[in-house]
């Protein structure tokens, strides 16, 4: 492919903005969404993309995102649904408004991201749809139960993506295990909360770089080739 165009949710900070280096650097042309327009005019700015404040649970956003895509570029080959919210606390804390954010944010934004990228991939005959699920719905663990819940879901409708999708359409679900980005910051949770998981992050968690190659490895692969799966994990997680 040449000069893939692809869109990045989530572009702002951690794997979604290293993945937007990676491709960039690699002549890929990008265009990027998040909410904080300050971060993602900065990551724009050094990858020569375009960007547009976006919010996924937003429909008509994810929809004006890639619209933006196809204006500048004509064309979508690429949507990366990366953008995700994690609160990791037990179901007894019943924190609804977490849980309905994490739904928002995690499942409901990739959908609005499916929505908004399978008609221009249908008309064009062509496209891949790669979604950032996690590891925590490989090895469920307590206070990761809606977090694994939004990432299993996502990894469910890949799959059936796959197989209603037929040739031309490509999709892959990447897990990422623990990796340092601002995820635990961003969830907001208490001080001693975030210290503890900002502590496992910087003990064990590999570079954000480490999740991009394998995004790249399954974007750069022949048309005829559909990543399904891939699987990063740092050595020294349980
Ligand atoms: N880090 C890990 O250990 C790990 C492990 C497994 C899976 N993941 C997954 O990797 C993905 C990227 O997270 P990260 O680790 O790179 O964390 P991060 O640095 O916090 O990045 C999350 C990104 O999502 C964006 N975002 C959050 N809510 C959004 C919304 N409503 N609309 C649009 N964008 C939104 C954030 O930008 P704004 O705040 O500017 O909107 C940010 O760019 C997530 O899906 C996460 O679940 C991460």
């Amino acid at each position: 492919m040449d000069q893939p165009v692809v869109v990045i949710t989530g572009a702002s900070s951690g794997i979604g903005e290293a993945t937007a280096r990676l491709l960039a650097d690699r002549g890929t042309r990008v265009v990027l969404g998040a909410r904080r327009a300050e971060r993602l005019d900065a990551v724009a700015a050094a990858t020569g993309a375009v960007a547009r404040v976006t919010d996924v649970r937003r429909r008509e956003d994810v929809a004006a995102l890639v619209d933006l895509a196809v204006e500048t570029h004509g064309r979508l080959d690429v949507i990366v649904n990366n953008a995700g919210v994690a609160h990791v606390e037990p179901l007894d804390s019943l924190d609804v408004d977490h849980w309905d954010e994490m739904i928002d944010v995690n499942l409901r934004g990739v959908l609005h991201g499916v929505a908004a990228a399978l008609p221009v991939f249908r008309r064009q005959g062509a496209g891949h749809v790669v979604n950032v699920v996690s590891t925590s719905g490989l090895r469920i663990v307590p206070g990761q139960a809606v977090y694994a819940a939004t990432k299993n879901a996502v990894r469910t409708l890949s799959e059936a993506l796959r197989q209603e999708a037929g040739p031309g359409l490509r999709v892959t679900a990447v897990s990422p295990g623990m990796t340092v980005t601002e995820l635990v910051a961003a969830s907001g949770a208490d001080p001693e909360t975030v210290a503890q998981g900002q502590t496992r992050m910087d003990e064990i968690g590999i570079p954000a770089e480490a999740i991009a190659r394998a995004i790249a490895f399954a974007i750069g692969e022949p048309a005829a080739v559909d990543v399904g799966e891939i699987v990063v994990r740092p050595t020294a997680q349980g």
